[in-house]
């Protein structure tokens, strides 16, 4: 699990039953806080655009922000939040998408994206992945082009990689964690 020498999974600290009892939850704010960890998992999120095929990088909130501003800075490249219902102060597109209870809501502005734009998506984890299937279908409709989502952690056994590649969206993930 070496990623140019640093080993950012030791860095992730997993606390057990958060938030409800039987979930295993992936806290990033030990590998954020170290300087080694920050920059690592920065780097290796944006290390395959560094040709500079993509125009803007997207980043969810709220954890995709942190990671997603850096990549973008990183790359030389503009970023794009898309946040949760109502954050936004000019006109939106909304997508929904489902929760293990109910249904949430992300926004982006509807003037962020023009058609043909290249866009990397960046969040920090994707388990089911609802919240980035939705920010795909925003970017979209917006005909804005996925040329990838990055995420530090891969929760494969919750199938969201999987449903992203079947969207035609390639992932790049850099550690993956068996077991929630
Ligand atoms: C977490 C995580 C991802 C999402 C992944 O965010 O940061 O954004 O869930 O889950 P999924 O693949 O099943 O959709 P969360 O909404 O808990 O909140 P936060 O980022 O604002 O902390
Ligand atoms: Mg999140």
């Amino acid at each position: 699990d070496l990623r140019n020498g640093f080993d950012i999974k030791r860095y992730i600290r997993t606390i057990p039953d958060y938030p409800k009892p039987g979930v295993m939850f992936r806290d990033i704010t030990t590998l954020l806080s170290n300087l080694h960890g920050f920059r690592a998992a920065v780097d290796e999120l944006a290390w395959p655009f560094l040709k500079g095929e993509i125009d803007y990088v997207a980043g969810i909130e709220a954890r995709g922000f942190i990671l997603g501003g850096a990549v973008a800075h990183n790359l030389g490249r503009g970023f794009i939040p898309i946040r949760k219902k109502g954050k936004l102060p000019s006109r939106v597109i909304g997508q929904d998408y489902a929760l293990e209870y109910g249904v949430d809501t992300i926004e982006m502005h509807a003037d962020a994206i023009s058609k043909g734009d290249r866009v990397l998506l960046v969040d920090d984890l994707i388990a089911t992945g609802g919240t980035a299937g939705a920010a795909i279908d925003l970017i979209r409709k917006s005909g804005g082009e996925v040329v990838s989502a990055a995420f530090v952690i891969d929760l494969p056994e919750l199938g969201g990689a999987a449903k992203l590649k079947a969207k035609g969206v390639k992932v790049h993930t850099l550690v993956s964690f068996e077991g929630h």
